[in-house]
């Protein structure tokens, strides 16, 4: 093992030491290899790989079978970063005993050293049991996706004060809830940096924001968006790449010269065996 991997204590060791942790999401070998290389501290194997790797318009449709599948590429892929599973919709939502059951399999088979599941307060029975036999547990509150439904959306969460989902006060009982039950970490998704300020301050474990403004001890992005290679970017992502249009250039430049006859050349070609004798 890499002398300086990426542990779970270490997310607490940073916290306290006010180093910023890094999060970079990652679906296959490729490209966990070239995020580890650049020193991100953890690679999250998410489930956002639904809409950015297969195309659906939520991440509801991802199965536990497919989130081993990509984790188990992401985990062979990396040397130093702690490699994150999430937990797709309907693999916990059911009973504590299902969570436990679909983290084992996310740890044992895909190689996962810890686990990311969505809800506060709702899932802290699940969170207890499956921090209970020693598989770490990253929450998430805020926007959930897996909650698109119920939102009606992709929306911001804890604008409007009370204790009703995506409330201001629910979403600081979430939080709580989370870290209580024994998670390790906690990603904030979409709310006021106000809000993730507080919350932040408030807990002992790291939190890990996406559009929850520059105050959470660490900050997490999805990689095509930090690539260029979304369709689209939501206002809090930001590209620091545009390799989107590198692949259509490259591949366009391969079809004309394909259709010219400039490629293959010789150069490109292997010289026929030195006949015998
Ligand atoms: O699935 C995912 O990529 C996530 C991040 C947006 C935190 O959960």
């Amino acid at each position: 093992m890499d002398r300086n991997k990426v542990t779970v204590p270490d997310l607490a060791r940073m916290k306290a030491a006010g180093e910023r942790i890094t999060m970079v999401t990652a679906y296959d070998w490729t490209f966990a290899r070239l995020l580890d290389e650049a020193g991100v501290d953890v690679l999250l194997v998410g489930d956002s790989l639904g809409m950015v790797v297969q195309g659906h318009d939520t991440t509801l449709p991802v199965t536990l079978d497919e989130m081993i599948y990509h984790t188990r590429m992401v985990a062979r892929g990396r040397r130093r970063a702690l490699v994150v599973g999430d937990l797709p919709f309907g693999s916990y939502q059911a009973s504590p005993q299902q969570g436990v059951e679909s983290a084992v399999r996310l740890v044992k088979e895909g190689g996962a050293e810890c686990v990311k599941l969505e809800g506060g307060v709702a899932m802290t029975r699940t969170i207890e049991a499956i921090a209970a036999i020693d598989v770490p547990v990253m929450g998430h509150v805020g926007l959930t996706p897996q909650s698109v439904h119920r939102m009606g959306g992709h929306r911001v969460q804890g604008r409007r004060r009370g204790h009703g989902p995506g409330g201001r006060e629910r979403l600081v009982e979430d939080a709580k809830a989370v870290e209580a039950a024994g998670a390790c970490a906690v990603v904030l998704e979409a709310m006021p940096l106000d809000l993730a300020a507080e919350i932040t301050a408030m807990l002992a474990i790291p939190t890990i924001g996406i559009g929850a403004g520059a105050h959470c001890d660490g900050q997490v992005l999805v990689s095509h968006d930090l690539l260029g290679l979304s369709a689209w970017v939501p206002r809090f992502g930001k590209r620091y790449a545009d390799l989107g249009s590198e692949v259509t250039r490259a591949a366009r430049t391969f079809v004309a010269e394909v259709r010219a006859g400039t490629f293959p050349t010789e150069a490109h070609a292997y010289r026929p065996a030195a006949s015998a004798g």
